[in-house]
């Protein structure tokens, strides 16, 4: 049985810092779902003084939770062996803790090599498009059969056995990947992932919806987009922002592409996905750059004169953009994530 179910989403492009979120709350869970996506997504997170980028486990393995891949997911077998050894050499019992749901759909190595030829979209070349566009066109190959090259070390289960276990009851940890402007629908297409990346994407991972009890939507002080589409106004300050944030792909090191927090944007993104708790990571990042602009709900640039007046202008407009009360909590960190 599921307790309750927590989930994190992100309420921008990706990139917000949804792993650092999620690693430090996974000690409350018994079970860590990831529900959507596969190898495009990059989980940065700082875990006992080393850097870990985790791409398609769940990052509460690192806090020796179960760490379920879901029906929601895409997978390329190779690399999640990469990242299994990875993480048995860190100590991680992986072998205990990671679970594939048999749904989840597998990524092939034609699918990698029809999305390395991507030019429109400014894929992470991961093969996601193909594979999920196989799936949907019923020629898909589910996880259930994965047999890599190193032995058949993909055992699968069914979520349902955990989802309705009569004899145990489990609080769920959902982690999302990507965010709400990369959503399939709710994202500005095509320039999107072909996952859906709202909080509904948990319940398609077998989650009843009346079992959702928080929805942490994250999202940083400002905006990044990894991808094809014109995003970056011609703005030093901008370019600025990336430096000091580091914002180069996880996943292909690409530059982001930056501008400022844009609350037009936001606001519905945290409407559809019923968000009960804002975090709004990297304010360091932003302090340091020091020019605290945000494009407010009608789309308008406004400049404030401080940190605190910026602080205060979005926390508002952020609450007054929801019909429930809602937490709203500033998150800096040294390691920029
Ligand atoms: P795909 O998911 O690789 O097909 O890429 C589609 C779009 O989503 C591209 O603009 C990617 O840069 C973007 N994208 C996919 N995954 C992530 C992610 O985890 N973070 C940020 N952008 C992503
Ligand atoms: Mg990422």
């Amino acid at each position: 049985m599921i307790e309750y179910a927590d989930v994190i989403v992100d309420l921008q492009y990706g990139d917000t810092g949804k792993g650092k979120v999620a690693l430090a709350l996974a000690d409350d869970y018994d079970v860590c779902l990831r529900y959507n996506g596969g190898g495009n997504a990059g989980h940065t997170v700082y875990h006992n003084g080393q850097k870990v980028v985790l791409h398609q486990i769940p990052v509460g393995i690192l806090k020796g939770k179960i760490s379920i891949i879901g029906p929601g997911c895409v997978i390329e077998v190779s690399s999640l062996y990469d990242e299994v050894v990875a993480l048995r050499k860190m100590g991680v019992d992986v072998d205990n803790l990671l679970r594939v749901d048999y749904r989840a759909h597998l990524v092939l190595k034609k699918h990698l090599e029809e999305d390395a030829k991507d030019t429109k979209i400014g894929t992470t070349k991961k093969g996601i498009g193909p594979a999920y566009r196989d799936k949907y066109e019923r020629t898909g190959i589910r996880a259930l059969s994965a047999v890599s090259a190193e032995g058949d070390f993909l055992p699968t289960i069914d979520v349902l056995d955990y989802w309705f276990d009569e004899e145990k009851s489990y609080k769920v940890l959902c982690e999302g990947a990507q965010g709400y402007q990369l959503d399939i629908d709710f994202g500005q297409y095509p320039y999107v992932t072909s996952s859906h990346c709202i909080t509904g994407s948990v319940c398609l991972n077998g989650i009843p919806p009346q079992k959702i009890r928080k929805v942490y939507g994250i999202l940083k002080a400002y905006t990044t987009y990894v991808g094809s589409k014109d995003f970056e106004p011609d703005d030093e300050d901008l370019r600025k922002l990336r430096e000091v944030g580091g914002e180069f792909g996880a996943t292909t090191g690409r530059p982001r592409k930056c501008n400022w927090l844009n609350l037009q944007e936001v606001i519905p993104a945290a409407q559809v996905n019923g968000v009960t708790d804002f975090i709004i990571n990297k304010l360091d990042v932003f302090e340091q750059v020091g020019i605290y602009k945000v494009y407010d709900k009608h789309g308008v640039l406004q400049t404030y004169n401080s940190i605190s007046h910026f602080r205060w202008f979005v926390a508002d407009s952020l609450r007054d953009g929801m019909e429930n009360e809602v937490n709203v909590v500033w998150s800096s960190s040294p390691n920029g994530i």
